[in-house]
């Protein structure tokens, strides 16, 4: 029978066996996956494990240096490379949800690339890829592979995808990665995080991006999920967020009148992503988190709840 403590040996034993005295590269993204992924390489091979965390600047608020932080303290040979500038600017005046995708995977495996290339002698790649990532074989959480595939077809891969592959959880399931991780001893909220998709807020900032934009958005976001924390209501919530709409509406200030953005606020529950239902949030935590963001954040002065199902709508808004 199947048990936690089981897989972790036997895949221990493994990697030792496979990967022996190479050296493995590993993007972390924060995720639960490639988290535990790391963790079970760590316990196989120690320091030979690089991990590369990269800063794309549209992570969640304080997220990257939290993050960083958190992996450092479970004792990952983790290198954190903040390339928040590189992005903005690929960025800058793309508004077609497509083309951001496609600039972020772009700059993305650039930085990656130029990591992993500093890693001398480097043998393997290592993905936190997961049973229905194999299955669905375009992943939608599962990596920048799609990406890579779409920028490469000419010239050739970068040369981090001429590196092996090894894929620690490619037979099991995300509640089986949570549980191994837990046996593991890593953290339960890291391991309850909800998922985030790789283009991270880029796409939760419809239309243009700027880092005003980002650093609003983050803002907003922060108080609507350290609210559902402070609520009880995280657990319950297979993923939620804030979305920054491209339209301003009037509102008032004593006797001004302001013309400021609109956030929304989403939040599903699911099984796997693919189906998914808005949350019945009780109003006065509505109440409560629209207050304080409209309060705290300047340039918001509208909060709205999305009420839609999947299908026909979908999570992301792009
Ligand atoms: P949708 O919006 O398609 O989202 O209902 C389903 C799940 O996929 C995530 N998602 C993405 N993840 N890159 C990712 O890594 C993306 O471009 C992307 N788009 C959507 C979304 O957050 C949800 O969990």
């Amino acid at each position: 029978t199947w048990t936690p403590d089981s897989f972790v040996d036997e895949t221990v034993a493994d990697l030792k066996a496979k990967v022996g005295n190479d050296k493995v590269v590993l993007g972390l993204s924060g995720g639960v996956d490639s988290t535990v992924a790391a963790v079970l390489l760590h316990k196989a091979i120690g320091s030979n494990l690089h991990c590369i965390f990269v800063n794309n600047g549209l992570l969640r608020k304080n997220e990257y240096t939290d993050v960083l932080k958190q992996y450092e303290g479970m004792g990952l040979n983790v290198k954190g490379v903040d390339a928040s500038a590189r992005f903005l600017n690929e960025l800058a005046g793309l508004s077609d949800p497509e083309a951001k995708r496609k600039a972020i995977g772009k700059v993305f495996i650039d930085v990656f690339d130029d990591e992993a290339n500093q890693i001398e002698d480097a043998k393997w790649l290592a993905q936190g890829t997961i049973y229905p990532d194999v299955i669905e074989s375009v992943s939608v959480n599962g990596g920048p592979s799609a990406t890579i595939k779409s920028h490469h077809n000419v010239g050739g891969l970068p040369d981090f995808m001429k590196l092996k592959i090894v894929e620690p959880l490619r037979m099991i399931f995300k509640d089986e990665v949570r549980r191994v991780g837990k046996s593991m001893g890593i953290d339960a909220e890291l391991l309850g995080r909800h998922p985030f998709p790789g283009p991270g807020l880029a796409i939760r900032i419809l239309g243009d991006i700027t880092s005003e934009k980002v650093r609003i958005l983050q803002e907003v976001d922060a108080i609507f999920i350290n609210g559902l924390k402070e609520s009880g209501l995280y657990n319950k919530v297979w993923q939620a967020g804030a979305i920054l709409l491209p339209v301003n509406s009037v509102g008032v200030m004593g006797d001004e009148r302001t013309y400021e953005k609109v956030v929304a606020l989403r939040a599903v529950e699911s099984t796997d992503g693919m189906t998914a239902d808005w949350v019945n949030l009780p109003y006065e935590f509505l109440q409560k988190t629209s207050n304080n963001i409209i309060n705290k954040v300047k340039g918001v002065n509208r909060v709205v709840y999305d009420i839609s199902s999947k299908p026909p709508a979908t999570i992301e808004w792009e």
